[in-house]
């Protein structure tokens, strides 16, 4: 069970898990958030104790044991530009490497666009999603998947799954781990809106793989070339002979 009193007096936001609902059950947080018109309140957090159709990038699934894990979602509705999405995007996997960080001194990699892993498995996924008005994005939902206390991973997955309490070699409390990662999200959040500078390369220091060769699918498409940085709206800018290609989609991996 998790216990909201605990998660609240650890949460130090103005805004961001204010309004928090909890859930047992939900067909996926992200998808209550962007379509549920009811839910208008900025900085809303909804956790689900178990989505039956939790969802990852790339219509994939997120399969995540009942009780066991975090899966949430937060809903910005504040009018966003487009190229602030992807800032939110990268700086929301920054919350969770800094809170994996400082709560229990893990090595955490940042992977391109938003994965988070620790020794090259995956501890944590993130689905940004929108719905606009206009030319401008009306209402966002950054939606968050961690693994924090789930023993094992059966199955077949294309990056390896691990968990905290895999990597921690013990279970850790789900309610300080939320406050703790909305607490970072929103000081992130907050300096985004001033400059994206330093978020940027909060991030980039925690991407292994700038600098080396790499290969991108996109779909049926396959680009090999070297990772040269992410440019300043966090796209991956590659390097394909001498010239630089703009990525905005796609699996980075290793060539
Ligand atoms: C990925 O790695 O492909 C992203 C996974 C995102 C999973 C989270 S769990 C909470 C929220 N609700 C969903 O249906 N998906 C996201």
């Amino acid at each position: 069970m998790f216990n909201i009193e605990e998660f609240d007096i650890k949460l130090d936001t103005d805004f961001i898990g204010r309004n928090f609902i909890y859930s047992d059950e939900v067909d996926s947080t992200n998808s209550l958030l962007l379509t549920k018109k009811d839910f208008n309140i900025d900085g809303t957090v909804l956790l689900a104790e178990f989505q039956r159709s939790g969802r990852g990038r790339k219509n994939r699934t997120w399969i995540s044991n009942a009780g066991q894990n975090l899966t949430f979602s937060i809903l910005l509705i504040n009018e966003i530009k487009e190229n602030k999405a992807n800032h939110i995007n990268l700086g929301a996997s920054l919350a969770v490497a800094q809170a994996l960080e400082n709560l229990y001194q893990l090595n955490v990699e940042l992977k391109w666009p938003n994965d988070v892993l620790i020794s090259k498995k995956k501890i944590s996924g993130i689905l940004i999603e929108s719905s606009s008005k206009g030319s401008k994005i009306n209402r966002l939902v950054v939606g968050i998947g961690i693994n924090v206390n789930q023993p094992n991973f059966p199955g077949k997955f294309e990056i390896q799954p691990t968990s905290i309490r895999k990597e921690f070699k013990s279970t850790v409390s789900r309610e300080k781990l939320l406050s703790e990662i909305l607490n970072n999200f929103e000081i992130i959040y907050y300096q985004l809106k001033k400059n994206a500078t330093k978020i940027l390369n909060d991030w980039r220091n925690r991407c292994k793989l700038i600098g080396e060769k790499i290969k991108i699918v996109e779909e049926d498409k396959i680009l090999n070339g070297v990772f040269e940085d992410i440019d300043e709206d966090g796209f991956l800018l590659l390097k394909v002979g001498n010239k630089i290609e703009k990525i905005y989609f796609g699996d980075v991996s290793l060539r």
